[in-house]
């Protein structure tokens, strides 16, 4: 009789804990059941998610293919590199490269993803026409006429320091777009005061307390709907203080429509409206 109580107690104890793991498991389950894919932390397409959920850097990606890179603000930016599209391009592209790992010491050169928009810019544009202020030693230059050579345009660009110069016309000779190109040599703030031709995009990326100076001589040449691009943008303090005279320039004139690419060194694209 005693072994029998003992038996249904044991059972009943068994019972009990069986009902209470059922209901704990009902209470850890979440309110939407998720995919296979959003519990991989996929979500949806459209979700807002990075597409097949790539981003992190390096996952599965060549070069030349889209690859995620984490944000300064914990967002996620995408990278690729240029794949040239014909053996021309290819050589100019591998002097670029030259020019970026052996040249670039004291040339104060744009970052080659502002070398990559500024081509971009002026293809897109059709460009005939390009003004430059601050050669260097023409890297900047060369990635104009990388999109020049396809839209049958021009390169003016200006330098005042003689050594540059020197480097420079070597450059372009070497990358096969010299012909594309008249460098003046001098103080641009004089020289392009003789500037008579219509622009379709001007580039500023010389001394900066002459931006706004730049600006004034230069606007009235530049075509409706024609680019005015100027380089580190967002410096401050310093020299900074001509760029900061010249954002307000361009972004309290109603003729002019600007916005600030900050990804690489910095560059405001402003459209002077038609
Ligand atoms: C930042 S670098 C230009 C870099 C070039 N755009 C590139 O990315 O390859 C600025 C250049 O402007 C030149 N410069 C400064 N003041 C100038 C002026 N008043 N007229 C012409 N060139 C000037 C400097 O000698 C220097 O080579």
């Amino acid at each position: 009789m005693l072994k029998k109580i003992m038996l249904s107690i044991v059972a009943v104890v068994l019972l009990a804990g069986v009902v209470h793991l059922i209901a704990q498991e009902r209470n850890d389950e979440p309110a939407t059941r998720q995919t296979p894919r959003q519990r991989r932390g996929m979500g949806r397409r459209g979700e807002g998610m990075t597409p097949g959920g790539m981003d992190r850097p390096g996952r599965g990606m060549g070069p030349g293919q889209g690859r995620f890179m984490p944000g300064r603000a914990g967002a996620s930016s995408i990278e690729s590199s240029p794949i040239p599209k014909t053996k021309a391009e290819k050589k100019i592209l591998s002097i670029l490269d030259d020019m970026d790992k052996n040249q670039r010491r004291g040339m104060m050169n744009v970052p080659i993803e502002d070398g990559r928009l500024l081509r971009l810019l002026t293809e897109t544009v059709g460009a005939k026409h390009v003004v430059e202020i601050g050669t260097s030693n023409g890297y900047s230059g060369i990635w104009f006429c990388l999109a020049l050579r396809k839209t049958g345009g021009r390169l003016t660009t200006y330098e005042i320091d003689a050594r540059r110069a020197s480097l420079a016309r070597e450059n372009f000779k070497r990358a096969g777009i010299d012909k594309l190109v008249t460098l003046i040599e001098g103080d641009t703030h004089e020289e392009v005061t003789k500037l008579k031709d219509p622009i379709d995009v001007v580039f500023i990326d010389a001394d900066k307390e002459g931006y706004v100076d730049y600006l004034n001589k230069l606007l009235p040449l530049v075509r409706p709907g024609g680019l005015i691009l100027a380089h580190n943008i967002n410096m401050r303090g310093g020299r900074g203080s001509g760029i900061q005279d010249y954002v307000k320039a361009i972004t309290t004139n109603p003729d002019l429509e600007t916005v600030f690419y900050l990804q690489g060194g910095g560059i405001s694209v402003t459209l002077k409206k038609r």
